[in-house]
């Protein structure tokens, strides 16, 4: 077979899954596939049409979240678990940049390809291996179920497509239990899963049902990056200054760094 009947053969198949996914979902949901097909290139969708194929995903509905670099979108598994899908978009050269900054440095990614394509689908892996470290350390973290190219699937944390409120938001109920398990949460980061956040703030911490999740593990570090301190003192600040905005007395920077590192 040559290789454009392959390719053609290859579109026919993804053509056939298209209409199939589409009659199965439009009986469930209007706006489904329509918002998946306007927004996202070819290759993000074949990559897509491959997890609905492994079983990883089986409906996906609107996005919960548009940011400049990623979208989150509620989906649901086979089970009839809720997903969270986080889909990043083709690079900016601004985030390329900022990327590189969190990615070299970082021995668990030595030898990387550098185009802009393949700088994404590391950045998905790396968001992935962080929540699996800081998932197995017992921090409240989504659930990682499985990263793909360019898509990041993890457990949703809400309920029926809305996503838990971020504490800046929804502020803890108890601020000063809040702020210990925070600390105690960047601890094991730093002590068992051996990686600093590093966009740590009120911002990627969500507040359900009387638990808090930290999120968003994209940029997290090894602690063995070079920057990994500076990192470390910067998330460790964030949480102070929202914390002592809540009433809570704080620990100061210096000893709170000090507790967090201590072997
Ligand atoms: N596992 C999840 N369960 C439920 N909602 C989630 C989950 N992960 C992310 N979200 C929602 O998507 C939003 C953005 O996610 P995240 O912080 O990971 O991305 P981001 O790169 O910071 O995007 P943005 O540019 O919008 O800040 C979160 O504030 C939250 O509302
Ligand atoms: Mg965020």
């Amino acid at each position: 077979m040559s290789n454009n009947s392959i390719e053609e053969d290859k579109l026919r198949a993804l053509e056939y899954r298209r209409i199939d996914r589409r009659r199965v979902k439009l009986r469930k949901s209007e706006d489904l596939f329509e918002t998946v097909e306007e927004v996202f290139d070819y290759s993000t969708l074949m990559a897509l049409y491959e997890l609905i194929n492994r079983g990883v995903i089986d409906e996906m509905f609107g996005a919960v979240s548009a940011g400049k670099e990623s979208r989150v979108y509620w989906a649901k598994a086979r089970d009839g678990s809720d997903l969270a899908v986080k889909i990043y978009l083709t690079a900016s050269r601004e985030f390329r940049k900022s990327i590189q900054q969190y990615i070299r440095g970082d021995p668990r990614f030595l030898s990387i390809r550098k185009d802009s394509r393949h700088l994404i689908y590391t950045w998905a892996q790396k968001e992935f291996k962080n929540l699996e470290e800081a998932f197995n350390a017992k921090v409240n973290v989504p659930r990682p179920i499985c990263a793909y190219k360019n898509i990041l699937v993890m457990s949703f944390i809400g309920e029926e497509g809305v996503s838990a409120p971020l504490i800046k938001d929804y502020p803890p109920e108890d601020p000063d239990k809040a702020y210990r398990t925070i600390l105690e949460f960047i601890k094991r980061l730093h002590r068992q899963a051996k990686i600093v956040h590093a966009d740590l703030s009120e911002y990627n911490i969500l507040n359900w049902k009387g638990s808090l999740y930290i999120i968003d593990f994209g940029q997290a570090v090894s602690t063995a990056h070079p920057m990994s301190a500076t990192f470390l003192a910067r998330d460790i600040r964030n949480v102070n200054r929202f914390f002592s905005s809540l009433g809570v007395e704080v620990v100061p920077l210096e000893e709170a760094f000090k507790w967090v590192t201590a072997g």
